[in-house]
């Protein structure tokens, strides 16, 4: 813990780390929503499929990685139980329950929806308070928006070929 790196910090440290791990405990949910997806997922383009969630939950485990060494950094605690993300979680665990193709897609679909409306919050929150979350909560939305993108256009695909 750095005291100068968090006196920069123009707002309630405390307040900040909770934010933080409240989308750490997102990222985490969106990790195991994404690997499972990937295992169970049935139906047409399913290896595309399985593809674009492979690499999408390497993504939100980065992310998860990211926001804990933030947490960190600000003297803060990651979450450390498991069950407090579901406590914690603005976007929630959608259960693959249903394996095929097109309702996994729109459920991630809704997942990356949500998880955008939260980065961008973040984004507002640090803009002029926390430069340096700003910058990782700037990246992680980045890849946020391309996630929901690379999904809707593989839903797209989908819905072109049953149309056929
Ligand atoms: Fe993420
Ligand atoms: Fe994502």
């Amino acid at each position: 813990m750095g005291t100068k790196g968090i006196e920069i910090v123009g707002m309630d440290v405390n307040k900040l780390l909770n934010l933080l791990n409240k989308a750490y405990s997102d990222e985490w949910l969106a990790y195991y929503q994404y690997w499972l997806g990937a295992k169970v997922v049935e139906g047409p383009m399913k290896e595309a499929v399985i593809t674009e969630l492979m690499e999408h939950a390497a993504d939100e485990l980065r992310h998860a990685d990211m926001l804990t060494d933030r947490i960190i950094q600000l003297g803060g605690t990651p979450v450390t139980e498991p069950n407090k993300w579901y406590e914690m979680t603005n976007c929630g665990y959608d259960a693959p329950d249903d394996p095929y193709v097109k309702k996994i897609l729109e459920q991630n679909i809704g997942g990356e929806q949500c998880a955008i409306g939260v980065y961008k919050s973040l984004l507002e929150t640090t803009m002029t308070k926390d430069p340096v979350t700003y910058n990782i909560v700037l990246q992680i939305l980045q890849d946020e928006v391309e996630h929901e993108e690379d999904l809707q256009s593989l839903l797209d695909d989908f819905e072109m070929m049953m149309k056929k």
